[in-house]
């Protein structure tokens, strides 16, 4: 079986045609993804940036790499500033493109710390307080033990989408919650002062929203607490993602058959046979029907081999040229720049804020 590149499954909302008309403006997508290991794992590759290479093709594409987020839990400065170019040559690797999308840093656009303060003051507490990414982040190491960074995080990520006015913001599961504190936070300042923000819609598919811990398979795969075996990194050794898939938790009956709730193990490997190899779980279920687990297993291993040998090679070779990649931060930066700063000088000036050198309105 060979990897081919899968044609994305229906959205859960399905976000319509793109205006296509001549010279109407496409669209616009944003998203972003945090700097926080040495490779993205296939949970962050299938449930976001996947999608990201797919869209930038009819839509207005901004995605940038949440440095400013990833100093809310402790952090390494030199690894932060190794990760961050990883992380650019990764979403370079898998097909984001920066003649169609602006790829930059977070903190090259001082946009996102500054609407970020200004929704501080239209959140309420116990609404940031109810985030359960917070919630589990923090009870991990007690609530005194997180960090101011950590609890007002969803509001930065608000910033970061409302400063860009996107129409669909593509993501996995786990940020949903987040997006809807946005939704809400856009909603309240159009409501309270003018309509300045675009209320987005989440961009989830729900094939690949959540891809499941190989050993912990009710879990989400998660950079943060996943164990290394139960991790696909995309930029392992493919031997060493071969064992672990070998190694993956099913279960003692021996069907191959989709069902999450009884069969979580056998389920989320079929999930990922499907959104990699292209085929739907229904011809795959028809497929094995009378095989056993090592079968799906070693053909899983081989498609998804197939698929991180050509994106771990190219990664590595961009890692070489961090003059391109800088190139590309800083023409990301220059692209996404001032389309911030303009949103900015909307709010700032609908709150209030008297713009310097300028007489108040
Ligand atoms: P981050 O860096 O944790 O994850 C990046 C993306 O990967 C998705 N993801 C998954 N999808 C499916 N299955 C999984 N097991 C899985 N694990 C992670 C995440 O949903 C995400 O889309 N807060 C964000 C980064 C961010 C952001 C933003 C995103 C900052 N500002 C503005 C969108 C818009 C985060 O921590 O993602």
């Amino acid at each position: 079986m060979s990897a081919t590149t899968a044609h994305p499954p229906a959205p859960e909302t399905a976000p319509g045609p793109p205006a296509t008309a001549e010279g109407a403006a496409r669209p616009r997508v944003l998203s972003g993804i945090q700097p926080t290991s040495d490779s993205y794992h296939l949970g962050n590759y299938l449930g976001a940036v996947r999608n990201w290479q797919i869209l930038q093709a009819d839509y207005q594409p901004f995605f940038f790499i949440a440095d400013q987020h990833a100093i809310t839990v402790d952090w390494d400065p030199k690894l932060l500033r190794e990760r961050t170019l990883r992380s650019v040559a990764q979403l370079l690797a898998a097909g984001v493109d920066p003649e169609k999308s602006a790829i930059f840093v977070q903190s090259h656009v001082p946009a996102h710390a500054q609407l970020a303060w200004v929704l501080n003051g239209i959140t309420g507490f116990g609404e940031a307080r109810r985030m359960t990414q917070f919630k589990d982040k923090s009870a991990k190491e007690g609530e005194g033990a997180a960090s101011v960074g950590l609890f007002t995080y969803p509001v930065l990520m608000a910033a970061d989408i409302l400063l860009y006015r996107p129409h669909y913001v593509p993501v996995g599961e786990d940020q949903r919650q987040h997006l809807e504190l946005t939704r809400d936070l856009a909603q309240r300042f159009n409501h309270r002062f003018k309509k300045t923000f675009r209320v987005p819609e989440p961009y989830i598919l729900r094939a690949t929203s959540k891809i499941y811990d190989l050993q912990e398979p009710t879990r989400k795969m998660s950079k943060s607490s996943s164990s290394p075996s139960g991790i696909i990194e995309m930029l392992d050794d493919p031997k060493v993602t071969a064992k672990k898939i070998r190694s993956a938790v099913t279960d003692s009956d021996g069907e191959i058959r989709y069902d999450p709730d009884e069969k979580p193990g056998v389920s989320n490997l079929l999930s990922l046979l499907s959104a990699l190899g292209g085929e739907s779980i229904a011809d795959l279920e028809e497929q094995y029907a009378g095989k056993g687990y090592g079968q799906l297993k070693g053909d899983l291993a081989e498609v998804v081999t197939n698929y991180v040998t050509p994106y771990r090679d190219r990664t590595l070779e961009l890692l070489d040229d961090q003059t391109y990649l800088l190139q590309v931060m800083a023409e990301g930066a220059g692209q996404a720049g001032p389309i911030a700063e303009a949103t900015l000088r909307d709010v700032y000036q609908r709150i209030g804020f008297v713009a310097p050198g300028t007489p108040a309105r």
